[in-house]
């Protein structure tokens, strides 16, 4: 972390100011008061965490051929939460301030003092607090109609091991990848939408031969901390840090952090851990189903041990918003990568006559069948430019009065500034060589 506490919390201030103003990210049900630990992402920035999905689904199912993907209910069967260890275990230490009534998690009080009203020694003894959300499903609300909305997605993934085993060509080593909603009762949710009740998870289980789960754990290590450079996080802000044998979960082997220095501290964006075969265990005894798989190369039957990194979809999006974040004398600028960026292109006439707009709209129609377009022709066109800059738009194409003459734009690059001219006939090649290829 950089700066002192007052720049950083006037950074972490402005972005979500900057979110708020140009409709990234909103206060849940905010004209009713909002509610705590919930939000909601507005015409930009659903296409930012949109673009982190599909990137995160390209990369770890679209281009492997051993990853395939799966999309499992939130709701499912109490029991897989009782195999899990959720019912049991999935809890927070929790006091409350018999002073001002707040609560918090035991461990984060410091010196025995309230956060909120600062009185010293007034706390109620330690509970234990169950982070998942229950509800009823069907009309009896009694203990049978119990269900629970999951609180991370990798237990629906375990659930189907065997239906995806029996009806792909999957075999050992191989993953299984889901994007969905997660929800935990967080005591203090916190840091923007870092610390949420209601977020979403980018997960993939990989099922490894047991001899073969140290090797794979190293490789997915390597792998995921690299996925966040390769879309523009800076390398100086990101570690990869492996935790103490005293960290660990009993049945894990191995577990590592994919950080990232947010002006509020440095915080974990993604987990891989080595699961061992935990997990298909626990679910092979509660269901009385044997999770075991059939070797056929060796003749070996065994459970498979479970490589998992684990990702927050939120999280990983405001990473990139807090990383690309930059405030220049001229104007505020969000420096996504072009992959990343929720609009790829913004298309400008330069004023509003001599046939400019009617130009700038066929390109919009024509870019629009490619990417997130959008057309302005509203106030001058360096206010025209800014807007865009703070929306992170990478590329600004004007039409001009000389559009019509050489049929080419002027192409404005976000970072440098610099302006080319480009045919319009090429102006997709173009487009598609800068955004793939930056
Ligand atoms: N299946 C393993 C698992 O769920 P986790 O460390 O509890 O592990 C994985 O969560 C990731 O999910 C975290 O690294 C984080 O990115 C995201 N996450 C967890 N709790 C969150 C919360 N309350 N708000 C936002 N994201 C959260």
């Amino acid at each position: 972390m950089s700066g002192t506490k007052g720049t950083t919390d006037q950074r972490m201030q402005a972005i979500v100011s900057l979110c708020k103003r140009r409709g990234i990210i909103f206060q849940s049900s905010e004209i009713y008061g909002g509610l705590n630990g919930c939000w909601d992402y507005g015409p930009l920035g659903v296409e930012l965490k949109r673009n982190v999905k599909e990137n995160w689904w390209r990369d770890n199912v679209i281009l492997r051929d051993d990853i395939v993907g799966v999309d499992c209910s939130i709701l499912m069967n109490p029991r897989v939460w009782e195999a899990s260890g959720h019912v049991s275990s999935f809890t927070d230490p929790m006091v409350d301030c018999m002073q001002c009534k707040g609560r918090f998690r035991a461990d984060h009080i410091v010196n025995n003092q309230c956060p909120t009203c600062g009185s010293k020694d007034k706390f109620t003894e330690v509970r234990h607090f169950n982070l998942m959300f229950k509800t009823h499903v069907g009309a009896l609300e009694d203990s049978s109609s119990i269900a629970y909305l999951r609180p991370e997605t990798c237990q629906g993934i375990f659930a189907n091991f065997d239906n995806v085993v029996n009806t792909s060509r999957v075999k050992v080593p191989f993953g299984i990848a889901q994007i969905g909603k997660a929800f935990r009762n967080e005591i203090n949710p916190r840091n923007f939408t870092f610390r949420s009740r209601e977020f979403e998870q980018m997960e993939m289980e990989f099922f490894t031969p047991p001899e073969e789960a140290p090797k794979w754990f190293e490789y997915w290590k390597k792998e995921r901390y690299e996925w966040y450079l390769r879309y523009g996080i800076k390398r100086e802000r990101l570690h990869l840090r492996e935790h103490e044998k005293t960290e660990l979960a009993h049945y894990a082997a191995g577990c590592a952090d994919v950080e990232y220095d947010f002006p509020f501290g440095c915080s974990e964006l993604e987990g891989i851990a080595n699961r061992t075969d935990y997990d298909l265990k626990q679910h092979s005894a509660f269901s009385k189903k044997d999770l075991s798989y059939f070797d056929q190369p060796t003749n070996k039957r065994f459970i498979p041990y479970v490589i998992e990194p684990s990702a927050g979809a939120d999280r990983a999006t405001l990473a990139f918003l807090v990383d690309a974040y930059e405030e220049e004398a001229e104007r505020t600028v969000l420096r996504f990568h072009p992959k990343i960026a929720p609009i790829k292109a913004a298309i400008l006439p330069l004023v509003n006559k001599d046939g400019m707009p009617e130009m700038a709209e066929k390109i919009q129609s024509a870019l629009k069948r490619h990417w997130n377009v959008f057309f302005d022709d509203k106030g001058a066109i360096g206010r025209r430019y800014r807007r865009q800059d703070e929306a992170g738009t990478p590329f600004c194409v004007t039409v001009d009065g000389e559009s019509a003459k050489d049929n080419s734009v002027t192409v404005r690059h976000r970072d440098a500034m610099n302006q080319e001219r480009v045919g319009i006939d090429h102006l997709v090649t173009f487009l598609t060589k800068a955004i793939q290829g930056a």
